[in-house]
């Protein structure tokens, strides 16, 4: 196959990434021509999240950025999921303890409206509720949470489906790769949701994966197909694999991620209902993983753009039917 594109459609899924803003506006070629040529779906790695729409007063709405990434994937026949209209991380900062419960749904319900609405019919699907589970598979504590109790997450569903009727709703974790107990609650949470009739259509499973301890192929696939079993779509919404805890020289590294990769993808091939297989940006010169644990070579090509032994896994396990 000539890209990730093609591969993908031969599974007739989506193959996506992750989309920096900055480095969009930056008119970096290398960057924006690999976009172009081997994505088919992106989700905005920032500017979508509530933070950066409303970052001064609750009055004010600032869209321009996410306006011009839709633009760019318009005219480069890419799909665009929203990400992430309930998240407590990059909120303003007014959403905080001093807020009342009161003013909390008033901001919620405002941010919803005027943000989905704005998109409807434009976008493939949004991440409606992010990370509301806790690594103590309890709810998350959250100002929501604290102020709200759970009911902030069915009614972000129920508001958001009235303001964009067509797009698909999803919630979106991490470490809920596998069956382990932050997945146990998510799954219950996510049955209860459909129960209630809450509008919810599908599950992402981030897979931040760290290539020293990553699941099987087996154990993601059974935990993808359970909440596929519920009727709605999954797939892998952010996947990164970090190799730097691995003992081996770089070139064995390498290969140990291409299998964690390939494991992944695969998991995905396995499930009818995957949709789609994200990876939470696509060259090791730009990935938050380095922020936040150290340097590391999660992604697929090398800070110069080279393919890495990781795309090939991608692509191949695409094609192996
Ligand atoms: O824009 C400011 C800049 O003005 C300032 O000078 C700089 C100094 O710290 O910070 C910049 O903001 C940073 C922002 O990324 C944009 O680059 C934030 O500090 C930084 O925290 C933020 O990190 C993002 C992180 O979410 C925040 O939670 C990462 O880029 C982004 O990759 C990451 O993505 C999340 C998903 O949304 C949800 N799932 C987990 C995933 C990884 O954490």
């Amino acid at each position: 196959v000539t890209n990730l594109v093609e591969a993908a459609n031969k599974a007739n899924k989506r193959i996506g990434t992750a989309l920096s803003h900055g480095v969009l506006s930056n008119n970096e070629t290398d960057y924006i021509d690999i976009v172009k040529k081997e994505f088919n779906y992106v989700t905005p790695e920032n500017i979508g999240k509530w933070g950066s729409i409303q970052n001064t007063s609750s009055d004010v709405w600032d869209y321009d950025a996410l306006d011009s990434m839709i633009d760019f994937v318009e005219e480069n026949d890419i799909a665009f999921k929203g990400h992430a209209l309930v998240w407590h991380r990059q909120a303003p900062s007014f959403v905080n303890g001093d807020v009342t419960a009161e003013d909390l749904t008033i901001l919620i319900n405002a941010h919803i409206d005027a943000t989905a609405a704005r998109y409807s019919g434009q976008i493939y699907a949004w991440d409606v509720a992010n990370e509301v589970m806790g690594d103590d598979a309890n709810y998350r504590d959250s100002v929501f949470f604290e102020k709200l109790d759970k009911k902030y997450i069915a009614d972000a569903f129920t508001r958001a489906h009235v303001a964009d009727p067509e797009t698909k709703l999803f919630y979106n974790d991490y470490s809920i790769d596998n069956i382990n107990a932050k997945s146990d609650a998510v799954f219950t949470m996510v049955t209860e949701l459909i129960n209630a009739e809450v509008p919810i259509h599908g599950v992402g499973f981030q897979m931040h994966l760290d290539a020293s301890n990553a699941p099987s192929t087996k154990q993601m696939t059974d935990n993808l197909q359970r909440f596929a079993d519920l009727d709605l779509d999954v797939n892998i919404s952010e996947i990164d694999v970090r190799l730097s805890a691995l003992p081996w020289d770089q070139v064995t590294k390498l290969a140990i991620q291409q299998q964690v990769y390939h494991r992944a993808v695969n998991a995905c091939m396995n499930v009818d209902r995957c949709d789609a297989v994200t990876v939470w940006g696509f060259t090791d010169k730009y990935s938050w993983i380095d922020g936040e644990f150290g340097p590391d070579d999660p992604l697929l090509y090398t800070a110069d753009y080279q393919r890495k032994p990781a795309y090939f896994a991608i692509a191949d396990a695409f094609m192996r039917i």
